[in-house]
């Protein structure tokens, strides 16, 4: 059975793409998941500057997830150039998706264009951090927001631009539309959902920032009804996100809509070689069923 896909003329081994946020903010950790069955890395969101982040507790456990409240630490867009360099070192064919953040247009832009400097094969513009003050979902959850910062960036490089979408709105599809007119070539959806968990002892949020994004198997029905939707009205191809723990959820996004998917919280559940576990989950589903894997994309949207 192949695995092997594209997905905007970039070719992957299988459609297992880690997802922004874990083991992504160093050269050497990208380089485990790279081993570990992933076919591309998406990095660690990086903005302008070096960002320490929020003050622990940063993350939380809760039934069915992890509520996260990192605060999009990162060692800046000057210093993580030699994160990359590690990779390319090591692994000259490795896939990195480039994940930023900014609050303006300009500074989108600029980003952009200095991880395609870092050779990355793609950009993933996080507009949808549920909890970070003047970036994330704060601006990404206005549609015009999002045309304008997807044209800009679009203007400023010339590999693939993917989205990533806040599920944290009244509808995700006016979010899509817009990425869609402003030339984006992929939409990633979705981000975290905001949540809190209260510690009933001491009265008080566990989080320090207080609310959070949430992450997990509880968020998957979310996930799969987003990419449902976006898939049902916009052409672009979906990248899948949310919950995605096995081989069936990962068939399950596709089913919906999804290219590919990008795998998170399930290597805190799975262990790392999670990525290799659900290929070969993907494998068993199809094999028994002699089918492809293209013949499930967007199969439940044809019903
Ligand atoms: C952070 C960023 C995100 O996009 C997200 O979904 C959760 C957390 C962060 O670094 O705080």
């Amino acid at each position: 059975m192949v695995l092997t896909t594209e997905i905007c003329d970039i070719k992957l081994k299988n459609p297992l793409i880690s997802a922004s946020g874990i083991l992504d903010e160093h050269g050497y950790s990208m380089l485990r998941l790279l081993d570990s069955g992933t076919s591309a890395v998406t990095t660690k969101s990086i903005g302008m500057n070096e960002r320490e982040g929020n003050l622990n507790p940063t993350v939380v456990e809760v039934e069915g997830g992890l509520i996260n409240g990192m605060g999009l630490p990162n060692p800046g867009i000057d210093n993580f150039g030699d994160e990359i360099k590690i990779i390319k070192r090591e692994r000259k064919e490795a896939k990195v998706i480039g994940s930023i953040f900014a609050d303006t247009p300009e500074n989108f832009s600029f980003l952009a264009k200095r991880m395609e400097g870092y050779g990355v094969c793609a950009v993933e513009l996080n507009l949808s951090c549920p909890h970070a003050k003047g970036f994330g979902a704060e601006i990404g959850s206005n549609p015009e927001n999002v045309l304008q910062i997807t044209r800009e960036v679009k203007k400023s490089v010339s590999i693939p631009v993917f989205v990533k979408l806040t599920p944290n709105v009244t509808s995700i599809v006016e979010l899509a539309k817009a990425c869609e007119e402003g030339g984006a070539d992929a939409i990633v959806a979705i981000n975290t959902v905001r949540a809190m968990k209260i510690d009933i002892n001491a009265g008080m949020p566990v989080l320090n920032c207080k609310i959070g994004g949430l992450s997990g198997k509880s968020i998957k029905p979310i996930g799969v009804r987003c990419v449902y939707e976006i898939a049902s009205e916009v052409e672009l191809p979906v990248v899948g996100v949310g919950g995605i723990m096995s081989g069936e959820d990962a068939i399950e996004y596709m089913m919906a809509g999804a290219k590919v998917v990008q795998i998170g919280s399930a290597i805190y559940y799975r262990e790392l070689d999670v990525f290799k576990k659900i290929n070969n989950e993907i494998e068993s589903f199809l094999d028994e069923r002699n089918l492809e894997l293209g013949d499930i994309v967007g199969m439940a949207l044809k019903r």
